[in-house]
Order: structure tokens, then C-alpha cells, then sequence
């Protein structure tokens, strides 16, 4: 696609028509052409579009009240009228076209007319007969003729009114033609952005795990009993992926220790392949616990399945069919408690969230977060519908070491990732605003 508006910036009003609801493509369409694109709306568009709608694609606050100063006290009509490159008003309504030829600036669109020296583009939507009307027409040819705004003339074709006629919003090409033609060749207004209207604040979630290694674990451990036959478990790896690409997508370094999973891995981190509880625990401790060449990670999120039993003995060659076969099984290492224990002689100390997959009840989930000495317990009933392996979703009990366990509703995998990330960022900046002492070892001072 041409990118006809790149480094242009777009002041975008929205007037109240039924078309409004074509704005929304509309801004997705200069954005595509690449456009800076920031939205103005009369009171009347507001009942036919959402601000919020509109601010979420465009990436600014929009400008809805003549009255209002912008958060950052300049006056929001004003610097769109002194940057941008081209104002479009699409849909405009007869009775805007009526107030912008009389210039009553009582709204934020014919404010920023009034005060631009920006080329205008207009695309009327209205009823057939409200357009033809000689006092619609007056006002059409006053914007052309008068101020030289470019009119992009309505379709003809069915109406809201169910009627057929012209007044249809022009085809969104047409209008993009006529938005690209009247910049073509000039300069751009502004470049600087500090002259532009302030975009939105980025959201707390973006890049506030900057400078942070997380240490995910995902999908379930295998454990042999002979070279072809393992113990293994249901876990796809569908949470601990959702985390591992949360936490990328907040700015972390983030190493994930996969067992076995049925789901492709995110780019860009560090993936260490874990088949046994064994394997699992040697990477989990190097990757968590840090040595003479890395320090040690900010937090570990132990998602994996991990299995708690293994063959006390794997043979050595495939074990043939027989009349019936008992395996005698030993317990595995509690990776997290091992974590738990010795990460408390490590500063500053990494943040230990553990999963606690029950079917039933929860209430072993206290016991279990003080036994594996967590800072956070994600406990959910993997037997309950839309919960636990292979599902899309979760809904689980979050457990902390203060304060009340909290119920979150049913949510996506990578909602509940987001939310827990949130919670693990609050208890790395309680962390490092508090100077840590306690059980530190004298190795660990120096
Ligand atoms: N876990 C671990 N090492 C194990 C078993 C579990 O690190 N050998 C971790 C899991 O990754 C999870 C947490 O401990 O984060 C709780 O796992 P869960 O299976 O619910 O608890 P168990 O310790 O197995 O306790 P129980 O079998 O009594 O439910």
C-alpha cells in the first residue's frame, strides 16, 4: 500500500451524522497511509461514535470540548490548527456547513478551521433533500468557492432515511485521494512533535519491566521409563507462553524453560528445552539463581507442570510386552521450594511466583505458598470448565504472602498474564525502594 500521508499530520473532524461510524476505518485507513491522525469531534458526533474508539486508534486524546485546555495547558484546537497538515471533516453535517460559512466556531471542528492556515477537505453526509436544499448548496459553494476547502461531493445510493439519493459519506478512497492531493508537494507543517498535539500517555503496562529478567517456565515435564515411554502430563505450555510474551512485550529479558509443549515459542527469548524434572531444575537454578557470569533474574514465574513422581529407574532398553508391569516411583526435587530457599541469601531477591493446579478445592493453596516460600500463589481448579490444560483461558485465586487471595474473573491466558506481571512490578518496586537485609549470607555482602 502507498503510504501517500507519511510524516503528515491529520486533524480529523467528526461531525454528528450516522456516517460518523465510518471514521473509525477512516482513521485506520490515514494511519495505514501514514499519517499522524488526532480527532475532533462536535457534542452531536459523540451520540453516533465513541471518544474512546477514536483515541484508542488515533494514539491522541480527542478534542471534543472549544472550552477545554489540553493536560498539557496549551489550547487543543489551537496547535492542530498551527500543525496540521490538512483538516478533513468527514461527515460533515448540513448543519455544520451552515455554522463553518457563518464561522460560528462553537465547536472544536469549526474552531480549528476558523484558525488554520492548513488546507481543508470536506466530505458532506446528509439526506438527499437536505443536500439539494439551496441554503446546503449556498454553504457548499461558499466553503469551495469562498475559503477554497476542498468538497468531496456525496454518493448516490441507498440513505439512512431508507431512501435512495445523494448523500451518501463519499467512498473512503475518494476521500483519501482528496487528502493526499492536498498535501502533495508541500512541505510538512510540523515536524517538530513538541509542536504537535501531545499524544496519548503510553499505558502503565508499556516497558515497565525495562532493564528486568524474567525467568518463565512452560508446559509439562516427561519423565522416562524406558527409552521410548515417558510419564508425562497434560500441560500444553499455553499460560507459561502467555506470560514469557507478556513479559516481552513490557520490555523484559526473558528466559523460558520449556518442557514439553503442544504451542509455538515467542521470538526473542532465551529458550532453554527441559525435558525431565531433573533437566528442568539445573536450568531454572542457573537461570534464577545467576553465578560469576550473571547476576541473578528479577523474577521467576514457575508455570511448568512439573511431574512429581519418576520412575525410581528408567531401563536402559525398551521394556517388552509382559503380563503386567509395576513401576515403582520416586518423588521428584520441588524445584520452586529449592528456589525459595536458596534465593533468600541472594540480593536483591527475585520475586518466586508458583502455579497451583488443584481439582476441587483450593484450600491447600495457603499451605503450598508458605511450603514453596513464594511471593505470589496462582491457584486455579484445572478441572473447572474454560480452566486449566489446553484451554484459552483461565480463572484463578491469586495468593500473596500480605493481603487478601484475590478471585479474578474467567479471562484470557494473556489477561491473567498481565495482570500478574502487574502485580510482580509492584513487588519489584516495593523491592527495590526497601533496602534489604534479613538472612543475607557474609558472601553475599561483599
Ligand atoms: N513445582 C516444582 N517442582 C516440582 C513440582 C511442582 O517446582 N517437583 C512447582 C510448579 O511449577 C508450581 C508449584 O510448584 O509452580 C506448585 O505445583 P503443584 O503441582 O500444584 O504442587 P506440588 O508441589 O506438586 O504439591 P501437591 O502435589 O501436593 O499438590
Amino acid at each position: 500500500m502507498s503510504r501517500r500521508l507519511e510524516g503528515r499530520l491529520v486533524g480529523l473532524g467528526v461531525t454528528g451524522s450516522i456516517a460518523a461510524y465510518k471514521t473509525v476505518e477512516l482513521v485506520r485507513l490515514l494511519r495505514a497511509e501514514g499519517a499522524e491522525v488526532v480527532v475532533m469531534l462536535t457534542p452531536s458526533a459523540t451520540r453516533f461514535v465513541a471518544p474512546l474508539t477514536l483515541a484508542a486508534l488515533s494514539g491522541h486524546p480527542v478534542l471534543g470540548d472549544v472550552l477545554a485546555l489540553g493536560a498539557d495547558g496549551r489550547i487543543g484546537h489551537i496547535v492542530v490548527a498551527d500543525s496540521a497538515d490538512v483538516v478533513l471533516v468527514a461527515p460533515a453535517t448540513a448543519h455544520w456547513l451552515g455554522a463553518m460559512a457563518n464561522g460560528l466556531a462553537a465547536d472544536e471542528v469549526t474552531a480549528v478551521c476558523l484558525a488554520t492556515a492548513a488546507q481543508v477537505v470536506v466530505a458532506p453526509a446528509m439526506d438527499g433533500e437536505m443536500y439539494r436544499h439551496p441554503a446546503t448548496q449556498g454553504n457548499v459553494r461558499r466553503l469551495r468557492d469562498d475559503f477554497g476547502y476542498t468538497i468531496v461531493e456525496p454518493d448516490v445510493g441507498p440513505l439512512a432515511s431508507g431512501q435512495v439519493g445523494v448523500g451518501r459519506l463519499a467512498d473512503l478512497g475518494r476521500i483519501l485521494d482528496a487528502v493526499a492531493a492536498a498535501v502533495a508537494d508541500r512541505p510538512v507543517r510540523a515536524p517538530d512533535p513538541a509542536a504537535r498535539p501531545a499524544r496519548l500517555e503510553a499505558g502503565p503496562r508499556e516497558g515497565d519491566l525495562e532493564g528486568r529478567h524474567v525467568v518463565v517456565t512452560a508446559g509439562g515435564t516427561a519423565e522416562p521409563i524406558d527409552p521410548v515411554r515417558v510419564i508425562a502430563n497434560r500441560s500444553t505450555g499455553k499460560m507459561g507462553v502467555a506470560i514469557a510474551e507478556a513479559a516481552l512485550d513490557r520490555g523484559a529479558a526473558v528466559t523460558l524453560i520449556v518442557g514439553g509443549v503442544s504451542i509455538g515459542l515467542p521470538e526473542g527469548a532465551r529458550i532453554r528445552h527441559a525435558e525431565t524434572t531433573a533437566m528442568m531444575r539445573e536450568a531454572v537454578l542457573a537461570a534464577t539463581l545467576g553465578d560469576e557470569t550473571a547476576p541473578p533474574a528479577d523474577a521467576l514465574v514457575m508455570a511448568a507442570a512439573v511431574a512429581d513422581f519418576r520412575p525410581a529407574r528408567a531401563a536402559d532398553t525398551k521394556l517388552a510386552r509382559g503380563d503386567a508391569l509395576t513401576l515403582e516411583l520416586e518423588p521428584t526435587e520441588d524445584i520452586l521450594a529449592e528456589v525459595g530457599v536458596r534465593a533468600r541469601d541472594i540480593r536483591p531477591r527475585p520475586v518466586l511466583v508458583g502455579f497451583a493446579a488443584e481439582t476441587g478445592s483450593l484450600a491447600r493453596a495457603a499451605e503450598k505458598m508458605a511450603r514453596k516460600g513464594v511471593d505470589l500463589l496462582v491457584a486455579n481448579d484445572v478441572a473447572e470448565p474454560g480452566s486449566g490444560f489446553g484451554t484459552d483461558t483461565n480463572r484463578v485465586t491469586v495468593l500473596a504472602r500480605e493481603g487478601a487471595a484475590a478471585s479474578w474473573p474467567l479471562m484470557s491466558k494473556r489477561e491473567v498474564a498481565e495482570r500478574l506481571l502487574d502485580r510482580v512490578v509492584g513487588l519489584l518496586d516495593e523491592r527495590d525502594a526497601t533496602p534489604q537485609t534479613g538472612t543475607m549470607s557474609p558472601e553475599a555482602t561483599i
